[in-house]
């Protein structure tokens, strides 16, 4: 049996190589990313993960839903591997760090242990989850929420996006139709590690973010149907608006956020008029709208808050209608002790500042996090900045998380 090396560091400069690298898969002019998931961007850093860890002596198999996992064996097959990872995809005016840090480090893991010629008990599995972002299709972390029961397979493949390619389609373009069942790949436990997104760790001077829960969501589509008339013509008081109604839906999204303090979060991140014209009052109008809160009792208080809303100011708009619908829910996430103390442990081993926190984004762990231990390991981000081609973390930074992943990892699986 190999023993534990205690302080055994990660490679830095090729952990930070591969960033670079892999940065170019959808490189914007702006210094930026744009890999929506399942483009021909997608499949081509896909193509290298998998090239990459099985020239690191890993199996990789794919689900049907496009999910990827490495295996890396143990030195007990009858243990479930201990999983890491996170996503390759990216917003469309992304950077070069949300998601694919947690999966280029761990694979970065695995090329420390072969380096070192260090066997774990437990086997270790590397995965990439399919459409973290929910950007191109709804809903968000939807590899994951799939693989851990919360929709069907059938219902995720049909999913369109807005110009209407099902999931079944774009996975079939790009050849990710896996052969292995989704939900078939066993996990003992699973440690993601992620930019914060936010600006505490930056703020506060801290390394490492032990991550113990995550924001709850919900997101809504909306519709709002007036009448379409001549905007020169169409006396005030006789226009339908939709836009003017719309209006009056954003500010109340801000206002109901800030009611509810500094744990309650709100959005209305995409909106479309039907025909836009300059001279054509809007009579129809389609927009989204998310909620978050770490609060289970606050997510209900803002969802409440928001029907309450949207009834009083349809009701204020006569001959205007607003349909609502709940696309998308997801509770708070409360991470394992377990894991959440590996972490802590490891990252006070190697000598990181660190600091238990909430993350405020969406995480595939949070789906994980019902079927199996699991937690999370931040670090920080330029000006907390993410979801913009400026998202920036530093080569110390970004080492320091895959140190810390791999000594969770080491101390979740045995030597
Ligand atoms: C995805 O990145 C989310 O947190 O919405
Ligand atoms: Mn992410
Ligand atoms: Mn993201
Ligand atoms: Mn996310």
């Amino acid at each position: 049996m190999s023993e534990k090396p205690s302080n055994l560091p990660v490679n830095s400069d090729r952990l930070w190589g591969t960033i670079l690298e892999t940065a170019a898969f959808g490189a914007t002019p702006k210094g930026g990313v744009r890999r929506l998931t399942l483009s021909q961007e997608d499949r081509k850093v896909r193509d290298w993960f998998k090239a990459a860890c099985e020239a690191a002596g890993c199996t990789v198999t794919v689900d049907a839903l496009g999910n990827m996992f490495a295996l890396r064996p143990g030195r007990d097959p009858s243990r479930a591997p201990i999983g890491l990872g996170s996503h390759l995809d990216t917003q469309p005016t992304g950077g070069k760090f949300d998601g694919i840090l947690g999966t280029l480090a761990a694979l970065e893991v695995v090329r420390t242990l072969n380096d070192a010629g260090i066997e774990t008990e437990a086997p270790l599995c590397v995965a990439n989850w399919t459409n973290e972002e929910g950007s191109r299709f709804a809903p968000a972390m939807m590899g994951s929420a799939a693989f851990v029961g919360d929709f069907t397979v059938e219902n995720i493949l049909g999913r369109k996006d807005a110009e209407g390619v099902t999931v079944k389609e774009a996975l079939e373009a790009i050849g990710y139709v896996g052969a292995a069942p989704v939900g078939s790949q066993p996990f003992e436990a699973f440690v993601e590690l992620h930019i914060e997104q936010g600006p505490i760790l930056e703020a506060e001077n801290k390394t490492i973010g032990v991550v113990e829960h995550g924001q709850g969501i919900v997101w809504y589509d909306g519709h709002i149907t007036g009448f379409e008339s001549h905007a020169g013509s169409t006396p005030m008081p006789l226009r339908r608006d939709a836009l003017a109604t719309f209006s009056q839906i954003v500010l109340a999204v801000e206002a109901i956020a800030r009611k509810h303090g500094p744990d309650a979060v709100g959005t209305v991140g995409e909106v479309t008029i039907a025909n836009p014209s300059r001279n054509v009052i809007p009579g129809e109008v389609n927009f989204t709208c998310e909620f978050r809160s770490p609060h289970a009792e606050i997510l209900k208080a803002l969802e409440a808050d928001f029907a309450a809303a949207v009834t009083e100011i349809a009701a204020g708009r006569k001959g205007v209608t607003v349909e609502i619908e709940q696309v998308w829910r997801k509770d708070p996430t409360h991470f394992d002790p377990k894991v959440i103390g590996a972490i802590r442990e490891a990252a006070e081993g190697l000598g990181y500042s660190n600091r238990p926190m909430v993350s405020g984004a969406g995480h595939d762990a949070f789906n994980l996090a019902t079927r199996m231990p699991v937690a999370m390991i931040f670090v920080s981000c330029k000006d907390g900045l993410s979801h913009n081609e400026l998202e920036d973390a530093t080569q110390a930074d970004c080492t320091a998380g895959a140190n810390v992943l791999l000594h969770t990892v080491l101390s979740l699986a045995g030597v």
